[in-house]
């Protein structure tokens, strides 16, 4: 990173005053004062202090600390909202952790897309895109955000978007408006607007599981029936436990993957040759099969190299999780300088990913680069979906999520070369240095430049 983009950002979050900050009292070490336009430096953030690392080596130690130097931590506002305190905290480390971990890939896994998700996400979205294309046009990045939703929701507690009275997506992604609010709770802030759509999402979702609750004859080996059969052997799972955990996984997945979807797609519109290679490799995939018509195999989504390269290079381009937070536990002590205890880190690895020492050209959205990047290098500069213990439980669902919408698109539906993709602005996705350079806004994608391939109609 260089010293401009840092001092960029030093300048737009004044640092706080030297008082502010505990010294450390032995001669030898000097306190992060010094941290200020290198890799590892301090700010403020709404009067926090914050220490912010794109320094590769202090980001790998930290995410291997969870538990014992740092505890995964969101800023008063995303704690609030995510119950990252308190009694029902879901963001626990030792055996809630690793139950949780366990039931989230019992779910979302490898294994469960294998076995069981990859034709039932065909199905959806087929269905999905069918939807879109007989409306004039779509705002992708919400369009996107409700089917990822209405699926993950389904495994998560058999919710059916259509059969269902209360139309649950509209109150989560509601709630996303005011999520990187100041957390200044007054009527007619962003903040408290948010808090009140989150309190209807947490009441639908406590009416959801108390039925399960009282009916476990229902049950159909969803998520929250797993847990929910589990709660005899593992105290920490109350009620209130499950709604909170419910809230945090369904934003985890559907924001995330609508996002990565959405510039994805903005990303193909402007860049054709890319395209163009995408559908040679499903056009093939069709080809080799003995009937074109059949379902997607997980043999034919593990085939898909160069798919997975367009999602890579969109994973890397946007930073979907911008930082990882944690807050220090104790001090840390790194290269001479003391953290301070209770102070929390950012470790910017979405920074990472457009180093360009690393990245040739680092800002050009080129999928062939991942064909002669060295493996061992990938491995520690990108980070989508974090590292540690606290990886992305749900990082093969949604490239497997992605990889199945591009398939369906691209073998089903043209691009319409009379249509210029529409813009509008709305969705912000940092495209640069999500540090320095000014984040280009990538409004969403209308979808009316592709339209249903007719010779499928049959289908
Ligand atoms: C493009 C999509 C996604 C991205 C970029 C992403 C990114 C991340 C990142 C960076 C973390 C680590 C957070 C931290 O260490 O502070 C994480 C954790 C997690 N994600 Fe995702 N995520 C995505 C989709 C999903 C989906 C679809 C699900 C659920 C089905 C999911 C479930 C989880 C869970 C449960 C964790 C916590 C894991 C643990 O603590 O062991 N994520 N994700």
């Amino acid at each position: 990173m260089d010293s401009q983009s840092t001092a960029t950002l030093s300048r737009s979050f004044p640092p706080s005053g030297p008082s502010l900050f505990k010294r450390d009292l032995t001669e030898s070490k000097r306190d992060l004062a010094g941290f200020w336009y290198g890799t590892i430096f301090r700010t403020s953030v709404a009067g926090r202090p914050v220490v912010m690392s794109t320094d590769l080596e202090f980001n790998h130690y930290i995410v291997n600390q969870e538990g014992r130097l740092v505890e995964l931590w969101y800023l008063d506002s995303f704690a609030k909202l995510f119950t990252l305190e308190g009694e029902n905290k879901t963001n626990a480390v030792g055996l809630v952790h690793k139950y949780i971990r366990s039931l989230a890939l019992d779910h979302f896994g490898a294994e469960s897309l294998k076995e069981k998700l990859l034709p039932q996400i065909e199905e959806f979205v087929n269905k999905t895109l069918q939807t879109w294309s007989s409306q004039n046009s779509i705002e992708v990045k919400h369009a996107a955000s409700v089917m990822v939703f209405d699926f993950s929701a389904k495994q998560f507690f058999s919710y059916d978007a259509e059969k269902s009275q209360t139309n649950m997506s509209e109150k989560f992604t509601n709630t996303l408006g005011g999520f990187m609010s100041f957390p200044l709770n007054i009527p007619g802030t962003a903040y408290h607007k948010c808090l009140k759509d989150q309190k209807e999402a947490l009441n639908r979702l406590r009416k959801i599981v108390k039925a399960k609750i009282i009916s476990p004859e229902k049950h159909r080996g969803d998520f929250l029936d797993q847990a929910i059969n589990d709660m005899d052997k593992e105290k920490f799972l109350s009620e209130d436990f499950l709604v909170n955990l419910l809230f945090g996984l369904l934003f985890a997945s559907f924001e995330s993957v609508s996002a990565a979807l959405s510039l994805t797609l903005k990303l193909l519109a402007d860049h054709p040759a890319v395209l163009q290679e995408l559908e040679a490799e499903h056009e093939a995939i069709l080809k080799n099969r003995e009937n074109p018509n059949s379902m997607l195999t997980w043999d034919e989504y593990k085939s898909m190299t160069f798919t997975l390269q367009v999602i890579n290079e969109a994973l890397r381009l946007g930073n979907v999780a911008p930082g990882l937070l944690r807050k220090a536990l104790r001090d840390i002590e790194f290269k001479g300088y003391t953290i301070p205890s209770g102070w929390t880190i950012m470790l910017v690895n979405s920074a990472l990913q457009v180093n360009p020492n690393t990245y040739k050209d680092p800002l050009a959205f080129n999928p062939w680069r991942w064909k002669e990047l060295d493996p061992l290098v990938v491995s520690k500069n990108f980070m989508p979906f974090g590292g540690g213990i606290r990886q992305c439980a749900g990082a093969e669902y949604s490239k497997t999520f992605m990889a199945t919408f591009l398939h369906v698109l691209v073998t089903k539906y043209r691009r319409d070369a009379n249509q210029v993709a529409h813009v509008l602005a709305k969705v912000a996705l940092s495209l640069c240095h999500p540090l320095c350079c000014n984040s280009v806004s990538l409004p969403p994608l209308v979808l009316e430049a592709w339209t249903r391939d007719l010779s499928l109609l049959s289908i």
